[in-house]
């Protein structure tokens, strides 16, 4: 057998391997529609925060940014000039509630960070992603 021959099999064979491998993530519809209606569960968890007084004053994210509006999530991580480097979209939710509801930033795994997150993407999918975009 040619050598050319001999690893085009090898590839093959890898490669046929390697798609096996991958079976082992299938997953059912079933498993689907659980997935996803755990996933609206805390998407409408992180809309109640979002309606809520997160902070000391009676200030809610939506009074500025109804829908979650000009929140970008598509554009993170970017540079913001209130923190002065480069950011992900977490540390601007913190720093809103900090400073525009006057509240104690959350723990970045915090469920309400986590919920927050989930809304504000949800809101505003099917943009294409474009970090670092002013
Ligand atoms: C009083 C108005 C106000 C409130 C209330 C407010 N924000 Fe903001 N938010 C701003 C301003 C001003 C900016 C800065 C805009 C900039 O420079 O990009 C901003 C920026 C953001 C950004 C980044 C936007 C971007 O274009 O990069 C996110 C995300 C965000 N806010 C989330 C929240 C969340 C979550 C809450 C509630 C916890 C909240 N905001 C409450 C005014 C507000």
């Amino acid at each position: 057998m040619k050598k050319e021959v001999f690893l085009g099999i090898i590839v093959f064979i890898a490669v046929v391997l390697n798609c096996n491998n991958g079976r082992a993530d299938e997953f059912t519809k079933k498993d689907l529609k659980k997935w996803h209606k755990e996933f609206m569960t805390v998407v409408k968890e992180g809309e109640r925060l979002f309606h809520s007084a997160l902070g000391k004053n009676k200030v809610s994210c939506d009074m500025c940014h109804p829908n979650a509006a000009n929140t970008h999530p598509e554009t993170y991580p970017k540079f913001q000039k209130q923190i002065g480097k480069v950011v992900a979209l977490r540390d601007m939710i913190n720093w809103c509630i900090q400073n525009p509801l006057e509240g104690e930033p959350l723990k970045l795994d915090d469920p309400k960070m986590i919920a927050l997150e989930a809304y504000i993407t949800y809101e505003r999918r099917g943009k294409p992603l474009s970090p670092g975009r002013h």
